[in-house]
């Protein structure tokens, strides 16, 4: 007796543990095909025998509702002062679309609709999707969000572009976002959709693609949405569909949906499948006689097309995985078209790092400037591409924008905005015309450089040190302000170069003592460069051969500093049209920024403040140490006749981010 009281017990466990694991919670199920489902379902909705759900069949004007049978309680409760909020949910599922007549298109479409009630009764058929009428359309008070699949266009009103959208509906069909879906949906074909709303961030995705495609990386719709003022707290999920004049069979083939989590995986080996599509006129003797032709036809299309991808092949660059996913990577064919195969007529600019060519993009008419990089080896290229993944996110008005980039073999690609007034060291020092720069707009312009340094060092949410400031990298936009270029290319000499050699990049001139001696760039060595940058623009004379014994600009200014006559060193060009105290804050500042020692230059943030008055410059720390400055530069040089390195300048770049006379090595 008493074994078979334990028998039957252990017996009910299992029993019981079998039910619990096997039975769907409510907010979290999945229907691999609907046979034997229960679902509330109502007009024009059936479950056909092999297990598709059927919303609606070919018949113009009906309407079919199909709910999960229980409510939903999708709001969670956030935090003790009993604010709650939606939670989020995921749902994903596979449907097909059957037009009446597969030339003219059916409709009127379908939606996935959280909705308080399960009937919506009073709802209209064509344009309103069951979902709506033309009273309480819009109405807040219907708490009602929904994804439409609408396969009819502007002819149906509510602001719909297209006739084959994916739009996003809170109350009413005027939707709040909407997309053409990237393929046809009423072709008889099941296409896989995922919806996922983040209750946290509240934000919403939609994505589709044809079922025998993975899933894109990128959703079709993705928008801000805030669904705690829509939705209530008892919500029923499921789908509406509906047709007019223009009939179509809609049917979902799977559907699993998930509150606060990732909805479970359809399986799609376990999903019915969906009725042939009937094209017209089909005849099986028809069929037989159109076959002869139609081999021919196949084997000659195939034969053909398999010659067009060899050929494509051989001309595309051979993606490697990671390069997929990177939204800043450029079609090389593009790169190509926009710059007429890399021809010679359309470089406009040469310098230490590679050749700069003027560019249209194919699609958009987008000027741009295209920098080819000759980099011999493939080293390094993955982190440098990483790190331009993210200095594209840099935006900044002083800025060159970095587009993107490409690789093709060696080449490496970089594709920047094309600025069209060229580098500021053509405007000081190579041009030799009458023209002068102006001493206001050269005060724009390193104003605008500090700005933009300061967003680099300071404001941006990593620390990006430019390394290689200079006139030549500035270049000048139609209002003549100054933007800075080629940020990040000098890391990708550091990446692809062997650990053990450390490589200082970067200009004569520019370089801060310690750079030379550590190889280490930090924000203070950029620092550096932007005190040169300031003497060179107020002085209209190179860093390096200012003028007859004086081996640099900073050591020359430095001497007259020392002696009193700072004024001597000014542009003569700008024949005394200047502000006065502005000259000598800036030749000062530069001074400044020189010191000889890294921790008395001020950041870019102070360096703001002096320029725009708002702090006065101190009076120690500037120009302390010329004779370090000079005993330096000779111990770098000894002797070295600075003839080449000072004629090289001359050949500088017009345009786009070039770096000339690059000073690399050293020692
Ligand atoms: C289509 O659906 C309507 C509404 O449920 C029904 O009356 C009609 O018989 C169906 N037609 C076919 C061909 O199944
Ligand atoms: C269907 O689900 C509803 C709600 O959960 C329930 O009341 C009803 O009994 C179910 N019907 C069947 C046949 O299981
Ligand atoms: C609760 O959440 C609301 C909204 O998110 C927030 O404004 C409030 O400060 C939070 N209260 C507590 C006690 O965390
Ligand atoms: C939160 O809700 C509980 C029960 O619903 C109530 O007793 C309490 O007063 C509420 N607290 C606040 C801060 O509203
Ligand atoms: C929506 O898509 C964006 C972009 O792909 C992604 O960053 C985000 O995490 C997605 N949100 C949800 C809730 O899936
Ligand atoms: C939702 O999921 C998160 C992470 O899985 C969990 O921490 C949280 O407690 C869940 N919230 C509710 C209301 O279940």
């Amino acid at each position: 007796m008493k074994i078979m009281v334990s028998i039957t017990l252990v017996f009910l466990v299992f029993f019981f543990a079998y039910v619990e694991g096997n039975s769907q919670k409510d907010d979290d199920f999945i229907f691999n095909g609907f046979k034997g489902a229960n679902l509330s379902m109502d007009g024009s909705s059936i479950i056909t025998p092999n297990g598709l759900l059927q919303l609606t069949n070919q018949t113009g004007y009906i309407i079919g509702h199909a709910f999960y049978p229980s409510p939903i309680n999708m709001f969670i409760e956030q935090n003790s002062s009993n604010t709650s909020t939606v939670s989020s949910f995921s749902t994903s599922f596979v449907f097909g679309i059957i037009p009446s007549d597969l030339k003219q298109g059916g409709g009127h479409g379908f939606a996935f609709a959280i909705s308080p009630d399960s009937k919506l009764s009073g709802s209209s058929s064509s344009h309103f999707l069951g979902l709506f009428n033309d009273a309480n359309n819009g109405n807040p008070m219907n708490h009602v969000f929904a994804v439409e699949f609408d396969t009819v266009g502007a002819a149906g009103g509510f602001g719909d572009h297209d006739s084959n959208h994916v739009g996003i509906d809170v109350n009413g069909l005027n939707s709040i976002a909407q997309e053409p879906a990237t393929m046809t949906m009423e072709n008889g074909e099941p296409i896989k959709v995922w919806i996922e709303y983040d209750g946290v961030h509240k934000h919403i995705n939609v994505t589709l693609s044809p079922l025998d495609v993975p899933r894109p990386s990128k959703p079709l719709l993705s928008e801000p949405l805030d669904l705690s003022k829509t939705l209530i707290d008892s919500m029923y999920v499921g789908f509406s569909a509906s047709t007019a004049k223009l009939a179509s069979s809609h049917y979902i083939l799977g559907w699993s949906f998930r509150l606060n989590g990732t909805a479970k995986e359809i399986e799609s080996s376990l999903l019915p499948s969906l009725p042939q599509v009937k094209s017209p006129g089909d005849s099986k003797r028809h069929a037989a006689l159109a076959l002869i032709p139609a081999t021919f036809l196949v084997i000659a299309v195939v034969a053909l097309w398999y010659m067009y991808r060899m050929r494509k092949k051989r001309q595309e660059e051979s993606l490697e995985d990671w390069e997929l996913d990177c939204p800043h990577r450029f079609g090389y064919k593009d790169l190509h078209i926009a710059t007429k195969g890399f021809k010679a007529s359309e470089v406009i600019g040469i310098g230490g790092f590679g050749t700069v060519y003027k560019g249209v993009l194919p699609k958009t008419g987008e000027q741009i400037a295209v920098k080819r990089i000759l980099h011999g080896s493939r080293q390094g290229v993955r982190e440098f591409v990483a790190e331009i993944e993210s200095l594209g996110r840099l935006r900044h008005k002083n800025l060159v924008h970095l587009l993107g980039w490409c690789k093709r073999n060696e080449d490496l690609l970089l594709v920047y905005d094309f600025i069209p007034n060229g580098s500021l060291d053509l405007f000081l020092l190579i041009r030799q015309d009458n023209f002068v720069l102006s001493w206001e707009k050269r005060f724009k312009i390193v104003r605008g450089i500090a700005s933009a340094l300061l967003y680099l060092h300071q404001d941006w949410e990593q620390v990006v040190v430019h390394r290689d400031i200079k006139a030549s990298n500035i270049l000048l936009d139609v209002d003549m302000n100054g933007r800075l270029g080629d940020f990040g290319l000098a890391r990708l000499y550091d990446h692809g170069e062997n650990p053990r050699t450390t490589h200082v990049v970067g200009t004569l001139g520019y370089i801060a003592p310690e750079l030379s001696r550590t190889g280490k760039a930090t924000v203070r060595t950029d620092v550096f460069a932007y005190g040169t940058l300031l003497l060179v623009v107020a002085c209209g004379k190179r860093p390096v051969d200012p003028v007859v014994g004086h081996s640099t600009l900073l050591d020359w200014v430095t001497e007259c500093y020392h002696a009193d006559r700072v004024m001597d060193v000014v542009d003569p060009k700008l024949n005394s049209a200047y502000v006065i105290e502005e000259m000598e804050m800036v030749l000062k500042l530069g001074l400044l920024c020189s010191n000889w020692n890294p921790e008395s230059r001020p950041s870019m943030r102070q360096v703001m403040r002096f320029l725009d008055g708002d702090d006065p410059l101190p009076t120690d720390g500037i120009a302390t140490d010329a004779y370090l400055h000079s005993q330096h530069f000779k111990s770098i040089f000894g002797d070295v006749e600075l003839k080449n390195v000072i004629t090289s300048h001359s050949q500088s770049s017009s345009i786009g981010p070039v770096s000339t006379n690059s000073f690399e090595g050293g020692r």
